[in-house]
Formats: C-alpha cells, sequence, structure tokens
C-alpha cells in the first residue's frame, strides 16, 4: 500500500513503548488511528499526541484478551473512521522465566495476549479489507520467533506462531490486495519490554547480541506497508547474515545463539519479580 495519508490503522499496544513509536511514524504518514490497549489514560494521551499531529485518533481501551472486547474495537473502529486498511498487531506481554518455574497460567496468558489475539484480530478485520478490496496486516514478532531462546521458551513459541501465521496470509490472500508482514525486532532500547529487563537486571544486552530503537522498528513499520515486505528483522545487520548462516547451518546458527544470549536471559530470568 504505497499512499498511506488518509487511511485508517488500527494499533493494539498502543499506550506504551514500541505501539507509540508506530502510531507516531503512521500519523506522521498521515494515517487516522484507531488506538488500542488496556489503560484508558495512557491511551488518550497518545490519541492526544496524535491528533496534535493533524490526524484524527480514537482511543479505544481494550483487553485483547477478551474476545467480545476484539469484536467491540473494530465495530468502534469501523463506525468512527470508516474503514481499517491498516492492522497492526502490536500489543505483547514478555515471558522470561526458567520454563519449569513458569506458572502455567503465565503460559496461557502470554499465548492468549500474543498470540491468540492476533488471530481472532485479524479475522475480525480481514472481512472489512476483503470488501475495500485493500489491506495490510503487521504483526509485530520477534527474533525470539526466529530462534527460540533460552528462558524465553512460551515468547519465543507465541512469536514463532506470528510469523507462520504471517506466511499464512501472505499466501493465502495473494492477489486480493491484502497482505501482512511480520516485524522481528531484537532488543529495543528507548521505551518498552526491554527497557523493563534492563532495570530488572541492572545489565544490557551483551553488543554482539544487537539491539535496536522503537523508531528504528517503527519506521520498518512503515516500510513493511509500503513496500509490502514479508518480514523485516530490525537489529544490527549482523543478525542478519547469522539468521542466513542459521538456515544453511542449523547447529553452527544455534551453537552461536546460544553462546551469544543464554547467560544474560538467565540473568533476566532469575530476576524475575
Ligand atoms: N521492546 C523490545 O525490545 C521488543 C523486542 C521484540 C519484540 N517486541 C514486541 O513489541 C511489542 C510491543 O512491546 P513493547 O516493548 O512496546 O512493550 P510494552 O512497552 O510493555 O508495551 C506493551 C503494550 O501492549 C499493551 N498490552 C499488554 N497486554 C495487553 C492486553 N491484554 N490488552 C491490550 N493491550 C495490552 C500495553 O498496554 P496496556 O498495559 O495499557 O494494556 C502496551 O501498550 C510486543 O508484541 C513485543 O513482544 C518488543
Amino acid at each position: 500500500m504505497r499512499d498511506l495519508k488518509g487511511r485508517v490503522a488500527l494499533i493494539t499496544g498502543a499506550s506504551a513503548g514500541i505501539g507509540v513509536h508506530v502510531a507516531r511514524a503512521l500519523a506522521k504518514q498521515g494515517m487516522n488511528l484507531a488506538l488500542a490497549a488496556r489503560r484508558p489514560v495512557e491511551l488518550e494521551q497518545v490519541a492526544a499526541e496524535m491528533r496534535g499531529l493533524g490526524v484524527k485518533a480514537v482511543a479505544i481501551p481494550t483487553d485483547v484478551a477478551d474476545e467480545g472486547q476484539l469484536q467491540n474495537l473494530v465495530e468502534r473502529t469501523m463506525s468512527e473512521l470508516g474503514a481499517i486498511d491498516v492492522l497492526v498487531n502490536n500489543a505483547g506481554v514478555e515471558a522470561f522465566r526458567k520454563f519449569e518455574e513458569l506458572p502455567p497460567a503465565d503460559i496461557r496468558r502470554t499465548i492468549d495476549v500474543n498470540l491468540i489475539a492476533t488471530l481472532l484480530l485479524t479475522r475480525y478485520v480481514i472481512p472489512h479489507m476483503k470488501a475495500a478490496g485493500r489491506g495490510h496486516i503487521v504483526n509485530m514478532a520477534s527474533i525470539a520467533g526466529k530462534q527460540g531462546p533460552a528462558f524465553a521458551a512460551i515468547y519465543g513459541a507465541s512469536k514463532a506462531g506470528q510469523i507462520a501465521f504471517t506466511q499464512s496470509l501472505r499466501s493465502e490472500y495473494h492477489g486480493t490486495g491484502i497482505s501482512a508482514s511480520a516485524i522481528c525486532p531484537g532488543f529495543a532500547t528507548d521505551g518498552g519490554i526491554y527497557e523493563e529487563l534492563r532495570e530488572r537486571t541492572g545489565k544490557s544486552v551483551p553488543w554482539y547480541v544487537g539491539s535496536t530503537s522503537s523508531e528504528a522498528v517503527a519506521r520498518a513499520v512503515v516500510k513493511a506497508i509500503k513496500s509490502d515486505r514479508a518480514d523485516l528483522i530490525v537489529n544490527v545487520p549482523s543478525l542478519r547474515g547469522l539468521f542466513t548462516l542459521c538456515s544453511l547451518f542449523p547447529r553452527i546458527g544455534e551453537t552461536i545463539f546460544r553462546t551469544a544470549s543464554r547467560k544474560y536471559l538467565e540473568r533476566v530470568a532469575s530476576a524475575h519479580k
């Protein structure tokens, strides 16, 4: 979708972190926005900021783990903004813990918020995109979905699910005007989950694991929609090379990943509140 001006984007997880940067980047493209998250005050503040950029923005408080609220989110976006041209499934929670210590309820919660909500919301949005003959779905995955990390098994599984879902959508809707992209950020340094991990551990991720910024992630979202990219890894360039190596030589890739990230992630898991 080359021209975004005047089109409508629905963004989940828009009250904090990466979602706010994505909202800003799409507003600067001239898109009108429906913003969803649970915290109404923070969400309304983001909506007000976006209106200040000259676009329409409505805050629709939503718990994405509740299917009824997802249906309401789609209905309200359609009635208030008249279309959903872009859906950004960005709401997400982390689950960095030793696997055997993870409460089973947290396993369900992580999959519900990170994956099931993505599947259901897309299911409710696609009929509107089909009727309009256009649409783009952006799934905020992670490099954790490309190579499952230690001490983040459920998080990695949820993100791998989003990546496979994106591939299926691209194949199934090919030629209909509807497409999808998966964004795969590494640790993002300016607001978001990683900031919280840094506070918890007092440590930054080792330089050789790489990191990025929420702003770079937001730029990648715009690029993915405009250039219809299947998936974009947002991290230091060497990481992209590493993923190529992994697909050619999986054992070598696995060893490099484990060696680079395991110690840091174990520290994160041990510092869990
Ligand atoms: N930051 C990183 O380093 C990084 C790296 C790779 C991928 N990602 C992915 O990027 C996305 C955004 O992460 P972030 O770092 O920006 O996290 P964040 O700062 O913790 O923000 C998460 C957002 O999701 C919303 N959210 C959480 N649970 C929700 C629920 N049940 N219903 C509705 N909204 C909910 C939160 O809003 P409320 O609390 O108001 O509901 C918030 O707006 C996630 O999918 C994450 O997995 C992040």
